[in-house]
Order: structure tokens, then C-alpha cells, then sequence
């Protein structure tokens, strides 16, 4: 059985951005794989603090939550991530957890290590605004990501306006959008 996760980014525990990712997933389960749901929040891990010791050994120094969540990420068939937009780009405990992706940098580029095999990729992102461009430096970290780690970026779901927690429960078409990610997504 094919495996797919979710990777919550959010801090907010009635969160817009999960509220889809959970969607996406129960579509997916539907289609037959098997779905787990990750909850950066919940998860207890340091900030990348830039020593690149990962460029000589191919290992962080810390031994923390993500080492676990990177090692799941390599294994399954596919990875969803869901961010809000906080101060125009990607929530810090998104980007907490991209920059901690520099052990994977280190592999391809000072270690010269062989890619991984390609999984595939998804995105989901809410923002409480309509500027141009809300989305832009959401989607840069995580696509750095997904190449870091030889994932493919095969498909998002950008929704604005959505401010309030919880308000995404009102817009049964958006969470129906992204029932559908989840169910076309393998
Ligand atoms: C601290 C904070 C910063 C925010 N900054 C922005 C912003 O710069 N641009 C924007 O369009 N929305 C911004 N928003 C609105 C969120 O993107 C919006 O509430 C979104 O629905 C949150 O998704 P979540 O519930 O999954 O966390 C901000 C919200 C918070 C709480």
C-alpha cells in the first residue's frame, strides 16, 4: 500500500491551512493509501544554528524529532505540507523545520551522495490576504525542500482570503478542492 503524509506547519490548533491537509489526506485515504498526519506543533526540535557539521558527517547535531520526520519523509510514497502565510512567506515553524533541511543540502553538495528516489509532492497554503504574490515565498522554501530531498513538486492548493481560525469550514468548495488533491494525488 502506497504511503502518503501530511506535514502541518501551522501553530494554530483550528487551523485553515491542516483543516485542507486533513482533507487532502481523507481524499487519499479514499483512493486507497495508507495517510498519517504530522503535526509540526506537537514535535520538539532545534533551530538549524548554521555549524555545518552535516557537510562533513551527513548527519545534524541534533537528534531530535525532525531526524525521525526526515527519515519518514525518505520512505513514503508521498509528502502534502500545509502553511499558512505569517509576514509574507512561509510561517518560522515552517521554515524552522526547511532550514533543518540543510542535512540534505550537505548529501548533494559537499558529500556528493547519491539522489534519493523521487517521491512526489504536494503543497497546501492559506493566507488571510489577496496581495499579489501572497504566496510566493511560501511555495520558494518549501519547493527547496522537495529538491533538497529529491521530491517531485507536482501539485498545490493556494486559498485566499481565509483569515480567521476555523474559517475554512465554511467553504465547503475549497475543502471539497482539496479532498480532490488528496484523491489524484499518487
Ligand atoms: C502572525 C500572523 C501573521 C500573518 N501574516 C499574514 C501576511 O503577511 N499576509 C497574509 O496574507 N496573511 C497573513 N496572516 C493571515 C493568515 O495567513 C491566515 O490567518 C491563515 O488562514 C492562517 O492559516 P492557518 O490557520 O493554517 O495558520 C497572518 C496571520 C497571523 C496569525
Amino acid at each position: 500500500m502506497k504511503k502518503i503524509i501530511g506535514i502541518a506547519c501551522s501553530p494554530r490548533p483550528k487551523s485553515n491551512s491542516t483543516t485542507l491537509l486533513k482533507e487532502a489526506l481523507r481524499g487519499a485515504n479514499a483512493a486507497g493509501a495508507e495517510t498519517e498526519l504530522i503535526l509540526l506543533r506537537k514535535m520538539d526540535f532545534s533551530l538549524c544554528v548554521g555549524c555545518d557539521r552535516c557537510s562533513e558527517t551527513g548527519k545534524c547535531i541534533f537528534n531530535d524529532d525532525l531526524v525521525e520526520l526526515f527519515k519518514k519523509m525518505e520512505e513514503v510514497d508521498g509528502i502534502i505540507t500545509a502553511a499558512p502565510v505569517f509576514g509574507m512567506g512561509l510561517n518560522a515553524l515552517g521554515k524552522a523545520f526547511v532550514d533543518r533541511s540543510q542535512v540534505y543540502w550537505a548529501h548533494k553538495f559537499a558529500l556528493n551522495k547519491k539522489p534519493l528516489p523521487t517521491r512526489k509532492g504536494g503543497v497546501i497554503g492559506c493566507a488571510g490576504t489577496t496581495f499579489s504574490r501572497v504566496f510566493d515565498c511560501l511555495t520558494k522554501p518549501i519547493k527547496y525542500l522537495y529538491k533538497m530531498m529529491d521530491i517531485s513538486y507536482d501539485t498545490e492548493l493556494l486559498h485566499n482570503p481565509v483569515d480567521k481560525p476555523g474559517a475554512i469550514k465554511d467553504k465547503p468548495d475549497i475543502l471539497k478542492e482539496a479532498y480532490q488533491l488528496g484523491q489524484n494525488f499518487l
